[in-house]
C-alpha cells in the first residue's frame, strides 16, 4: 500500500491572517515523517462561494464548479490536518463553509488539528470534532494547541517572535498527533481499498 496522503488545510482566509506562520512551521515538521506525505491546501486558492447547493453532495451532486473542484481536491487525500484559528469560540466561518461543501470525500478518514489562540483554539477544535463526526470522519484525540503565553510569543497580537521560540513546547503534542494520524490514516485507507476491491 502506498503511504497515506495528508492535506494540511489552512482554515482562515483573511488577508491579515496569522495562519501562515503555524502552517509553515507544521509543513517543516512533517518533512521528518516517512510514513505519510503532506500537501499544503489553502482555502484561499479555491474561491469557494457560501454554500448554495440544493443539498449536500451526500444526496445531490454539487453544481458550482468551485465546489466540485474543492471536492475533487479533498478526495485525493487519506487524512487531514486542519490548521485552525478560533473565531468566537469556534472554527472560522470559511472553514465551516469548506467542510459543508463536501461530504463523500471526507468520510472514513481521520481529522487532526493544530489550533492557535488564547486557549490554543481548544473550543474551536472541540466544535471541529463534532462536525467531523457528522461527516463520518475519525476525529483524533491528540491535537497541537498553540495557546496562552506561547501564542502571544509568536502572534502579532503579542511579540510576533519566530516559531522556533515555541517549537520545544509543541513537539510532544505534535508527535502524539502525527502518530495517531498515521495509524488511522493507514487503517482507514486499507479498509477503503478493501471495500473498493470487493465492489
Ligand atoms: C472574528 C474573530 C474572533 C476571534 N475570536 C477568538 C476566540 O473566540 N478565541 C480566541 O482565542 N481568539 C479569538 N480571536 C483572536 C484570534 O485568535 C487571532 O486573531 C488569530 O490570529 C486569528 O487567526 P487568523 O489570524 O489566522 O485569522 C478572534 C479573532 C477574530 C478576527
Amino acid at each position: 500500500m502506498t503511504k497515506p496522503r495528508i492535506a494540511v488545510i489552512i482554515g482562515s482566509t483573511r488577508k491579515a491572517r496569522f495562519a501562515d506562520k503555524p502552517a509553515a512551521w507544521l509543513m517543516e515538521q512533517v518533512k521528518k515523517r516517512h510514513d505519510m506525505t503532506f500537501d499544503l491546501v489553502d482555502l484561499r486558492d479555491f474561491d469557494l462561494p457560501l454554500f448554495d447547493e440544493v443539498a449536500s453532495n451526500a444526496w445531490v451532486p454539487s453544481q458550482d464548479p468551485r465546489a466540485v473542484a474543492w471536492q475533487k481536491k479533498i478526495g485525493e487525500y487519506d487524512g487531514y490536518v486542519f490548521v485552525t484559528a478560533e473565531y468566537g469560540h469556534s472554527i472560522p466561518g470559511a472553514l465551516k463553509n469548506a467542510l459543508d461543501q463536501a461530504y463523500l470525500e471526507w468520510g472514513r478518514k481521520p481529522a487532526a488539528a493544530m489550533g492557535y489562540g488564547g486557549v490554543g483554539a481548544a473550543r474551536a477544535i472541540e466544535h471541529l470534532r463534532a462536525v467531523a463526526v457528522e461527516l463520518q470522519m475519525v476525529p483524533l484525540r491528540n491535537a497541537v494547541h498553540l495557546g496562552g503565553g506561547e501564542f502571544f510569543k509568536v502572534s502579532p497580537l503579542g511579540q510576533n517572535g519566530d516559531m522556533s521560540e515555541v517549537d520545544a513546547v509543541l513537539q510532544p503534542s505534535l508527535s502524539a498527533m502525527l502518530d495517531e494520524l498515521a495509524w488511522w490514516a493507514s487503517v482507514t485507507k486499507a479498509a477503503r481499498n478493501e471495500l473498493a476491491e470487493a465492489a
